[in-house]
């Protein structure tokens, strides 16, 4: 039941654009499934207006927010307090209050993570080697969490070469980058491959690589979820491997976040993934 004299706790995620994003539908549905009251918006802040807005988070009644594109880095030195991973990725994604002091964390880690743990059990078991395509944001999550894990060797494989040589100097010597063009060499010895360009995203050019060198034990995972199955991940089935699609993240990566600001753990169930799975086939943007 409500407390009359308590206010609805509400959160929000800020971005700019920020009319797609489909954290309303995941923060909506466990509300509803736990029977709490609280409420979770979009609000689309310009670049020159953050600072602002997140100095008046909490008198516009917010008890914390989500940050997407273009900013996880900036709101990272708007924060008071930033957890180490946070500091670690340069970027964070959830936001808030404790102890007066508003929080930053970045859970894009403990989402690719969880949802690896969740779709490939075992998927870590052998640690050694993985292939990470790309070296944004995404990428460096990606590389973090896989050294978590005890991965010993990452590839790292970007077309444009400087991006790839800050993560592998940011990372140390298990990182090692190239070129496409040591893909295959790259491949040849990977446990888990994974993407994390744009590529194979709806209205973005396709991901084209040829799997073969792939041994037949390896896991291939896309963070891209729109479409949910990908060019890459229709590849490796093909060729009989294991694949994770990019979905999972989503969802994983905004539990710490609902538990911070409505006091409870949700649960990343089949049905909360079969209603985005739906909505992504509906809208295929
Ligand atoms: P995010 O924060 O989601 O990782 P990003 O920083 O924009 O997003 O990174 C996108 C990644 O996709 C980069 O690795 C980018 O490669 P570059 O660093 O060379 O730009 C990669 N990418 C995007 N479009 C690409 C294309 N057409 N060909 C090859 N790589 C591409």
């Amino acid at each position: 039941m409500t407390d009359p004299a308590r206010p609805v706790p509400k959160a929000c995620i800020i971005g700019h654009p920020v009319a797609h994003s489909r954290s309303p539908m995941v923060h909506g549905f466990w509300l509803k499934e736990l029977g709490l009251a609280g409420d979770y918006t979009r609000e689309d802040v310009r670049p020159e207006n953050l600072a602002r807005f997140i100095a008046s988070l909490r008198e516009r009644g917010y008890v914390g927010a989500n940050v997407t594109v273009p900013h996880k880095e900036a709101v990272l030195g708007l924060a008071e307090v930033a957890s180490e991973t946070a500091r670690a990725m340069g970027a964070a994604n959830t936001l808030w209050f404790e102890n007066g002091l508003l929080h930053a964390d970045n859970t894009d880690v403990a989402g690719f993570l969880a949802n690896l743990d969740e779709r490939a059990p075992g998927w870590d078991r052998r640690g050694g080697t993985a292939t990470v395509l790309g070296a944004g944001g995404a990428a460096r999550a990606v590389v973090y969490g896989l050294l978590a894990r005890g991965f010993s060797t990452i590839h790292l494989v970007n077309r444009s070469r400087e991006r790839s040589l800050a993560l592998e100097a940011a990372f140390g010597p298990a990182v090692t980058s190239c070129g496409w063009e040591g893909l295959d060499r790259a491949l040849s010895e990977t446990n888990l491959l994974v993407n994390t360009t744009s590529l194979g995203m709806a209205g973005q050019p396709p991901l084209v690589i040829d799997l073969a060198p792939l041994p037949d034990t390896a896991v291939v995972h896309d963070i891209v979820y729109i479409p949910l199955t990908t060019g890459l991940l229709s590849a490796a089935r093909a060729r009989g491997l294991a694949t994770v699609d990019g979905l999972g993240m989503l969802l994983h990566q905004a539990v710490p976040g609902f538990a911070h600001w409505f006091g409870r753990m949700p649960s990343v169930t089949e049905d909360l993934r079969a209603i985005l799975v739906r909505d992504i086939e509906r809208a295929k943007v």
